[in-house]
């Protein structure tokens, strides 16, 4: 394999310490991509190569190569040198705000990119349908799309792909994923974690841009896809571009199919968490939702009439990361047994990574009255951290866990019009404290 360079621009942000690095680190550890050299850039004047190369051995817990670049990313003569520095051909990530990106994108429409350059993204890929078309045509100009990589580090989770298998490689569970079987299908991503010092990005996304337009929307795209022949980057990516090309809101009326919150002062796992317009650098007039939930349609033969249903919130006292599709109740039961109360769930939990199937079976005692059981299994863990799984992608030339361009533009417009509605004041921002279970009017049913 040739010699391989990671250019991250922005290098001295918390994402490269916290996310890319270990995935780097990882990547190296487990022998993909011997002779990487990791370039850092950005314009603090307080960092140099022994910095740069500390923050590498410490974040990655593995000492390749590194060099440091003082540059200003935004203008072509620094980009220049950055790229002159690399060995084979660069991937040059964009650790920076979207804005940033923007304008360092337009700067390299100046230089001349070594052969086989590939550009990274980080999202938000753009804050409207329209500006991710504008941001997709200008990077066209620089690279062929199958050279951008805009990461989705939850396509990289080793349970999120794991669902692949779980549909299309058994006949047990694909045959009842449809219409006719299926009641709802609720994905949902609380944590526990609060804002954790982001509020210089955080407070301009919210949770709908953080969590739902991109990552969630991901999970709904690889659940509802139909199987796809292989898993060539070209084959899964369409199908789960039509998923998701079919996605809307569930009705016309935002205020009926969105709900937000923002979180106040409370306790959360023994700590006092102040509330969330209280935090540094938030600035409350923006009305920020830490919490949002929609309800969307995947108007498909297979879904039409299903509900599905996304939630994440920020600071909820009992964490939930799970995908759950409630089946239909059975259609006749027979008189005589009773207790079969709850309707059937599968639930694909992220973190622990775990797969539970909920039914009713006799249980002991009264052989006539059921009781409910759960089958488990745990999914192993992957070999690799989920940035390790997508940086793999980008070195190997592999853009299948990457967003392609119109999906890009898809997620935002399934919930523009949710962000309309919000913008102009109709749907109303509730609170939650801090360490509860989110607020009372929730649109999930499981
Ligand atoms: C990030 C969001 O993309 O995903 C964070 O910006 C969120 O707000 C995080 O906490 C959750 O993902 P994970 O898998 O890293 O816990």
């Amino acid at each position: 394999m040739t010699d391989q360079t990671l250019i991250i621009l922005g290098a001295s942000g918390d994402l490269t310490a916290r996310l890319l690095l270990p995935g780097a680190g990882a990547l190296i550890k487990a022998g993909h991509v011997p002779g990487l050299t990791l370039i850092g850039a950005a314009l603090e004047e307080d960092w140099d190569d022994a910095r740069w190369r500390q923050r590498v051995h410490d974040a990655a817990g593995q000492t390749p190569p590194t060099r440091w670049i003082r540059a200003d990313v935004t203008r072509a003569d620094d980009l220049r040198t950055v790229l002159d520095a690399a060995a084979g051909p660069p991937a040059i990530f964009f650790a920076l705000p979207p804005a940033v990106t923007a304008r360092a994108c337009a700067a390299l429409l100046d230089v001349d990119l070594p052969e086989g350059t590939r550009l990274v993204l980080e999202k938000p890929f753009g804050t409207s349908a329209e500006s991710a078309a504008e941001l997709n045509s200008l990077l066209t100009r620089l690279v062929p799309e199958e050279r951008i990589h805009r990461v989705d580090h939850f396509l990289g989770k080793s349970t999120v792909l794991n669902i692949l298998g779980l549909r299309f490689a058994n006949r047990i569970f694909e045959p009842l994923l449809n219409s006719t079987h299926v009641e709802s299908v609720d994905i949902v991503f609380d944590e526990n974690l609060g804002l954790e010092n982001r509020a210089g990005y955080y407070d301009h996304a919210g949770a709908l841009a953080d969590m739902i337009q991109s990552h969630l929307l991901q999970i709904l795209g690889i659940l509802t896809m139909e199987p796809p022949i292989s898993l060539d980057a070209g084959e899964f990516r369409d199908r789960k571009a039509d998923a998701l090309r079919a996605t809307r809101l569930w009705s016309e009326d935002p205020a009926a199919c969105s709900r937000r919150a923002r979180y106040t002062a409370g306790d959360l796992s023994g700590r006092r968490l102040p509330g969330y317009a209280q935090e540094p650098g938030v600035d409350p007039s923006r009305a920020t939702e830490t919490l949002a939930e929609l309800v969307l349609a995947v108007d498909t033969w297979r879904w039409a009439g299903v509900p599905f249903r996304l939630r994440s919130g920020k600071a909820i006292g009992n964490s939930r990361k799970e995908a759950v599709v409630t089946f239909r109740r059975p259609p006749r039961v027979p008189d005589g047994l009773t207790g079969c109360d709850e309707p059937d769930r599968l639930r694909i939990t992220f973190g622990p990574d775990r797969i539970a199937l909920d039914f009713n079976i006799n249980g002991p005692g009264d052989p006539f009255e059921l009781d409910p059981v759960t089958l488990s299994a745990e999914f192993g863990a992957g070999e690799l951290p989920p940035y390790g799984e997508v940086l793999r992608g980008v070195f190997e030339d592999d853009p299948m866990l990457s967003i392609r361009a119109d999906v890009a533009e898809q997620c935002w417009r399934i919930v523009e019009p949710v962000t309309a509605a919000w913008r102009a004041g109709t749907v109303p921002l509730l609170d939650y404290p801090a360490g509860s279970t989110g607020p009372e009017d929730s649109l999930l049913t499981s």
